[in-house]
């Protein structure tokens, strides 16, 4: 086979890549190793910045997310007995946030490819990049008992933190930065509505906590746990009641419960491999970086990679141009660490550490007092939040 961009990964960052790729007429095929529905079974974050519900829209994805999403002006922090509100919409001069889960978005994005008869190929088994420093790169893949080359121009590295493309990088060719924080969040799906109109982050000494939902009858819910504990350690009543220990009294009260339809633990980390680039392959998304979930960097920080990308290739195939393609990783790096410290910075703020000192405690207590005294401070915050320009 044959085609001008191959792209290894079919999550979120591979299938937008490859819509907005084939809006514009440029081949492209996506290798992804899972079926649709193990890809469509995994529960993510569900907060959309302003910048990516625009490259939803612009991917002709952004129907359903108009019609179904919620569009949220602000946000609620928990802490030392009070609730306290972050508007975004006014520290960020008028910018808001989707509430929209990224599990539909990852159906869109599938239906999309669908319609336009874009190539997605499923259970690709030991996906393999070739010849990545030359100008004639390919990918081979097994299908059964048939292993399939694509012959292509580029290579992109979509397939996530486990993925085999930032693998095939030589050890001295890439710099990894990691930081793995002592904890994990515990996270619960219910049938339930969300005991908040707004998100609550809430910081407690047992622990942090999150309500958050995907729509006005389906909650999402977390707790901060030791990273040794496992999902049988919570049946749904504990979870329940180790929840409502970590929240405002009367909003504790109001909390409605019901059966846990997906129950899950997530260490936190984060991550990012440097440069993004390796002759013709190009990594974006979790393939090259990952946040701790405190904030919703996520999805966001490989919304930027999608949006470099695509118009670096898109120079490239219609102008001639490669500027874009040789600043890429600069330039798309420039963004991921400022998404790195805000997750940093969110996550150090709201959560109890184990090894914390007193020191430690006042300068979180010390962040939240500023935070919530200093217009400026809060303008930090929003921007950040509702996402930082392209
Ligand atoms: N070959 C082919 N596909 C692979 C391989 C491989 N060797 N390894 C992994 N994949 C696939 C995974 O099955 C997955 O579907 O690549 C896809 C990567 O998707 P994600 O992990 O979702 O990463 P990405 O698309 O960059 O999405 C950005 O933002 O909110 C965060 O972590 C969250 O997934 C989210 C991410
Ligand atoms: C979620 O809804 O899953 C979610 C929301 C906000 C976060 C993290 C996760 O900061």
């Amino acid at each position: 086979m044959k085609t001008s961009v191959c792209i290894i990964g079919g999550g979120p960052s591979g299938l937008m890549l490859s819509q907005l790729l084939h809006l514009k007429g440029i081949q492209n095929i996506v290798l992804e190793r899972q079926s649709r529905e193990y890809v469509l079974g995994r529960i993510r974050a569900g907060v959309l910045e302003h910048g990516f519900a625009e490259l939803m829209r612009e991917a002709q994805c952004g129907e359903r997310m108009d019609r179904e999403g919620e569009i949220h002006d602000g946000f609620l922090i928990a802490h030392d007995g009070k609730l306290d509100r972050v508007d975004l919409h006014k520290y960020s001069g008028g910018s808001s946030v989707m509430v929209y889960g990224q599990t539909e978005l990852t159906r869109d994005l599938y239906e999309a490819r669908d319609r336009m008869k874009g190539a997605v190929i499923h259970n690709a088994e030991d996906v393999q990049p070739h010849d990545l420093s030359s100008a004639k790169p390919y990918v081979t893949y097994r299908s059964g008992d048939d292993i399939v080359r694509i012959d292509c121009d580029f290579v992109i590295g979509a397939d996530g933190f486990h993925g085999v493309s930032r693998k095939s990088i030589p050890k001295d060719k890439i710099t990894e930065y990691e930081k793995v924080y002592p904890f994990g969040w515990l996270g619960v799906l219910s049938r339930t509505k969300p005991v908040s109109p707004e998100l609550i982050y809430a910081k407690h000494e047992r622990g942090f906590a999150l309500c958050s939902m995907r729509s006005q009858v389906l909650s999402r819910y977390y707790i901060q746990v030791p990273l040794t504990d496992t999902v049988e350690d919570w049946p749904d009543d504990a979870f329940w009641a180790e929840l409502k220990r970590r929240l405002p009294a009367d909003i504790a009260a109001k909390l409605i419960t019901g059966p846990s339809i997906e129950k899950s633990i997530a260490p936190l980390r984060s991550f990012v491999a440097e440069p993004m680039r390796h002759g013709n392959l190009f990594l974006a998304g979790d393939a090259a970086h990952i946040v701790p979930p405190t904030g919703a960097r996520g999805l966001n920080s490989a919304a930027s990679d999608i949006y470099y990308l695509y118009h670096a290739l898109l120079a490239h195939y219609q102008q001639g141009d490669r500027t874009g393609l040789d600043n890429y990783s600069a330039k798309a790096l420039a963004r991921v660490w400022k998404a790195q410290r805000f997750s940093w910075w969110m996550t150090t703020m709201l959560h109890t550490f184990p090894d914390a000192i007193g020191y430690d405690q006042k300068l979180q207590q010390t962040d939240l007092e500023y935070l919530f005294s200093s217009e400026k401070a809060m303008g930090s915050l929003a921007e950040n939040y509702v996402g930082l320009p392209f």
